[in-house]
Order: C-alpha cells, then structure tokens, then sequence
C-alpha cells in the first residue's frame, strides 16, 4: 500500500469541542495541544518523513485578544515541555510562517527549539504558525522578482521549481495527504501551491478526539486511492508494472 511522505493536518474543531462540554474555548485548545502530541509521537513512530501541524493561520491574529494571546502562552509551554519528547523520538522541528510578527516569546521558543533539534534525522515535524498560503506565494515571487532584477534569472526560466525552492516549504516535498478535522470541508488559506496533488481527508470528528487510529484510517484510505497527476489509469498502472518488471531485472 503506497505510504504518504508528508501529512498534513488542520487541527479543526477544539472551540467547538469545549463549547459543547461548557467550557470557554481554551479548554479545547489545550485538550487539542494533546491530541497533537500523541499524533506528532504516532506518527514519528510510524517512520512518517514530515508531518506539518496548522497551529495557527494568519487570519487567526483577528480573534480576541485573549484567545490568541492565551494560544501564544500554550505554544510556548509546549515547546518547552515537548522538547524531551521530540529528542526522544529523533524527530526535527521546523517553524514556518511570518515568525517576524510572533510575539518576542514565541519567536525565542520556537528558534530554541529548531536549534535543540536540529541534529535529529527522524521525522521532520512542520509548525505553521501565523502562516498564509497566499503570502507565502507573495513573499515568493517578491525573491524571484528581486532575482530577476538583478539578471540573475530570466522570466522564461521561472518554472514550478523555481517557485517551489522560494516558498517556505521549499526543504520539504509537497503534502501528498491533508487532513482536516471537524467536518469542514476547506483549505483555509493554508499550503495553496502544495496541495496541487495533494488527496484529502475531512473526517467529523473535532481535533481534540482525534486518535492514532484516526490517523491510521487516513492513511489507509490514503494507500488506497489511485494518484493519476494528470495521467489516465492505464498509464498510471503500466508505469507501475514497468518500475516493477526493472526492480526484478535489477536484482
Ligand atoms: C482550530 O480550532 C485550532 C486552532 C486555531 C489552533 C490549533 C491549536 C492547537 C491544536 C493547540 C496548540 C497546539 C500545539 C501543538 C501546541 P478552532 O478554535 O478553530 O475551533 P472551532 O472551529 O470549533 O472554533
């Protein structure tokens, strides 16, 4: 069964969780902090290459104050607190999004983390946080524009890989799977230029009930799914056999 390389995942659903128990919304986003836990060890465990995590959108600056201020404080203590466990697990963190506008705490604990994980070679876990897809392609073509101003590259040269190596996911391969919790069924302006070819999976359940073996049925409905890129089935199977038939005469 074909295994993704990259997961991603839009953590839907915690304010929705906590407001059906009574509690104000923050209680949901702490129980969704575990809930990420458990899926980043899962799924460093299951020899996942990256797995990027939503944690915070651009558009989410526009909630109230404390809301946000609050979720500052929980990423912060997470950070520090799950250090231990991202050593453990060999697994290397990476933050992208506009770090610049975080508030000073955040910017310290996410650079110390990416530096106490540095060295690690086993998954590579993605944290977007204050990220847009839209202004990561605008940030994009500004470096390309600027390149090309220079003379350093022609306009006919600009290429899918051009802009890719410009985004900042640029380290990673594109997510072959998203998932999004909570029964909404949209991208919310997160990775626009990744997903071209990306499978989806929206499941009902709220982020904060979301379980390993959730994950494990994405990925399972996943392996199951034909990926054409553009291509009709039959060649997609024949290109299968081929690869096969040369695996076999290569042994
Ligand atoms: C969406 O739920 C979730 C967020 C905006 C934040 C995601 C944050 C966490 C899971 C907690 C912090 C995470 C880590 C890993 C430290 P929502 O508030 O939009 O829910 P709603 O749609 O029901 O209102």
């Amino acid at each position: 069964m074909a295994q993704p390389r990259h997961v991603a995942v839009i953590m839907d659903g915690n304010g929705r969780w906590a407001q059906s128990r009574r509690h104000n919304r923050f209680w949901g986003h702490i129980r969704g902090a575990k809930a990420a836990k458990t899926i980043i060890e899962h799924a460093a465990q299951s020899n996942l290459e990256c797995l990027s995590l939503f944690a915070f959108s651009k558009e989410n600056w526009a909630r109230p104050a404390q809301e946000v201020n609050l979720l500052m404080k929980l990423l912060v203590k997470q950070l520090y607190k799950e250090t231990k466990t991202l050593m453990q697990n060999n697994i290397r963190f990476y933050c992208i999004g506009e770090k610049e506008i975080l508030p000073q705490e955040v910017q310290v604990a996410v650079n110390k983390t990416e530096m106490a994980t540095r060295a690690n070679t086993g998954m590579k876990l993605i944290f977007a946080i204050s990220y847009s897809g839209h202004t990561d392609i605008i940030n994009a073509t500004k470096k390309v524009a600027e390149k090309v101003k220079a003379g350093e590259l022609q306009p006919q040269d600009i290429n899918d890989e051009v802009i890719a190596s410009h985004l900042m996911t640029a380290a990673f391969p594109d997510p072959d799977l998203i998932i999004r919790t909570s029964g909404e069924e949209r991208v919310s302006n997160f990775y626009l230029w990744q997903a071209a070819y990306s499978e989806f999976c929206f499941i009902n359940t709220l982020w904060p009930d979301f379980t390993a073996n959730d994950f494990d049925q994405a990925l399972e409905k996943f392996g199951k799914k034909e990926r054409r890129f553009g291509q009709t089935s039959e060649q997609i199977v024949k290109t299968i056999q081929t690869d096969k038939h040369r695996i076999v005469l290569n042994h």
